[in-house]
């Protein structure tokens, strides 16, 4: 799949329309998304779906009458989202945990087990607090990523449940505000590593890529990294694991990270030092920066399952804003084919090491 095609919005059609979704996003392949838009009943005049991906949920909220928000971290989810609702949904870049206290009558959480078991619960807890007394939340999710513990939780916070619906692993339920939400804890965190001879100090929240410890792949890809290393972009940043250790010795450092919660973190870590954008990929940057070195330690997950696509418009993306000269540093697992997806593109490419995982440049 060539950029113009990654960036490109598709139509969907859905029960009473269509969506637009696009590669990247969650939410359109999603049997939790389905089943709960297809179960859930509308309760009072206002929603917020906490977990919307493109929309599935939110289009059968606004189907049933209601006023709808959509809270969404992922800026490709967001670019549906936004071409989609127009202003007929309130889209908003948000935490799912950082909810207006008692403003909603319904809330809709497919419970994003991919992020966590402690951002799970914020978002529940977010639920719960943005939920009036008499509301009700939907919650989906299914039986092996923890559905049973999350239920209980949430009853321990809101009230009475039921659960409405099981289909395969898949359940649904709903359960009615009884109670005071807890008030939200601290949610940052910190950690410190040692590496290459220095100790960084790294703050992150939950539900971030790697939060807690370095990556194995990300130390590889750093001690791989020549002195010399001109303007450099990290594509798909997270937190600024790469990106920290080279402040100082890069002429300039521009991280592109698609998850809100991340590019926060990246923010506090790297300071006015470095420039963070929430951006899908390349997005947002404009049609002529180029740079001379270019660093990711890609995804090959969405929403929790195994997808290449948003790899492959990394590899894209790099081809397109390195440089003549310049040099692409990727570091993968060791058993996912990135050789011949970088030798269709790059003249030169070279593994410079293999363990766990493989480092792997390529020159243009
Ligand atoms: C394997 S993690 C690496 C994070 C960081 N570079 C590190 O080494 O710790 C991949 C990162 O890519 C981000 N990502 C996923 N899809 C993206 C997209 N479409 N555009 C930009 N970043 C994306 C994820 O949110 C995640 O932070």
């Amino acid at each position: 799949m060539n950029l113009e095609a990654y960036h490109t919005l598709l139509k969907t059609p859905v029960p009473g329309g269509f969506l637009y979704t696009k590669p990247g996003a969650r939410g359109s392949q999603d049997p939790a998304y389905t089943l709960l838009a297809e179960v859930l009943e509308p309760h009072g005049q206002s929603a917020l779906d906490l977990n919307p991906g493109i929309g599935l949920v939110t289009h059968a909220l606004r189907q049933q009458g209601l006023r709808v928000q959509a809270i969404e971290t992922s800026r490709a989810s967001l670019r549906c989202l936004e071409a989609s609702f127009g202003s007929s949904v309130r889209v908003t870049r948000g935490l799912p945990w950082a909810t207006e206290p008692d403003s909603a009558d319904l809330v809709a959480l497919v419970l994003p087990a991919h992020r966590g078991t402690r951002f799970v619960e914020l978002a529940l807890l977010g639920a719960a607090r943005a939920l009036r007394t008499g509301g009700r939340l939907w919650i989906a999710g299914s039986k092996d990523k923890g559905f049973a513990h999350y239920f209980k939780l949430a009853q321990a916070w809101v009230g009475y449940g039921l659960l409405v619906r099981r289909e395969g692993a898949w359940r649904v339920a709903v359960l009615e505000k009884e109670k005071p939400a807890p008030s939200l804890p601290e949610v940052w965190q910190s950690f410190d590593w040692a590496f290459m001879g220095k100790t960084l100090s790294f703050s992150y929240l939950p539900g971030v890529f790697s939060g807690g410890h370095l990556d194995p792949g990300s130390a590889m890809l750093l001690r791989e990294l020549p002195q010399d290393l001109g303007h450099v972009l990290d594509i798909g940043g997270g937190y600024g694991a790469l990106s920290r250790p080279l402040l100082g010795r890069a002429q300039g450092l521009t991280l592109l990270e698609d998850d809100w919660i991340s590019v926060l973190c990246a923010q506090k870590n790297l300071g006015e030092a470095a420039t963070v954008l929430h951006s899908d990929v390349d997005e947002a940057l404009t049609e002529d920066q180029t740079f001379t070195t270019i660093i990711t330690n890609p995804p090959f997950h969405v929403g929790g399952l195994v997808v290449l696509e948003t790899a492959i418009a990394f590899i894209e993306a790099a081809h397109a804003r390195l440089e003549r000269g310049g040099k692409f540093y990727l570091v993968a697992n060791r058993f996912l084919p990135y050789e011949p997806l970088l030798e269709a593109r790059f003249a030169t490419v070279r593994t410079l090491a293999v363990n766990t995982h493989k480092v792997l440049v390529a020159y243009k």
